[in-house]
């Protein structure tokens, strides 16, 4: 935490809430309400401005997720590229709704906002890979280097 106040100098201890919080994340696997209590505290700053922050951005986990976590864009530019397909094979094929973790721990589907690669739609994120350009032959693909 101190290295990452350190490089911010001016107003440094809100702008160092992001990679705090992402540190945070990447050492509990999660954000838990005493996670975010410990950021707020170590940089001095009020718990609603630590949870403003860690609710607005999908890249932050506030409740458990599976191991790998996929998240699918359905803004407009993927939504007119077939969003809309790929999330309904996933949900098939996994089982699951979004927003929901398969039985065994293993995967966690989300639906999220714009992840900036709009020229390679449909997308999505695994974890921290994309994949783009997304068709139900390529999800098949991907699932079954992971099971
Ligand atoms: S609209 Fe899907 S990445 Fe931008």
């Amino acid at each position: 935490m101190v290295a990452v106040l350190a490089r911010f100098p001016d107003d440094r201890k809100r702008a160092a809430m992001l990679p705090a919080l992402w540190l945070m994340q990447g050492m509990l696997g999660q954000l838990t309400p005493e996670a975010l209590e410990i950021v707020a505290k170590r940089l001095e700053v009020p718990p609603t401005a630590v949870a403003e922050v860690a609710t607005f951005y999908s890249m932050f986990r506030l409740e458990p997720t599976g191991r790998y976590v996929i998240e699918v864009c359905t803004n407009i530019g993927c939504a007119l590229c077939g969003a809309e397909k790929i999330l309904a094979h996933l949900e098939k094929r996994l089982g699951v709704s979004v927003g929901q973790t398969t039985a065994d721990g293993k995967f966690t589907l989300r639906e999220v906002e714009c992840l900036a690669s709009c020229g390679t739609g449909p997308v999505l994120q695994l974890n921290h890979e994309f994949e783009e350009r997304l068709t139900p032959e390529r999800l098949d693909a991907m699932l079954e280097r992971l099971e």
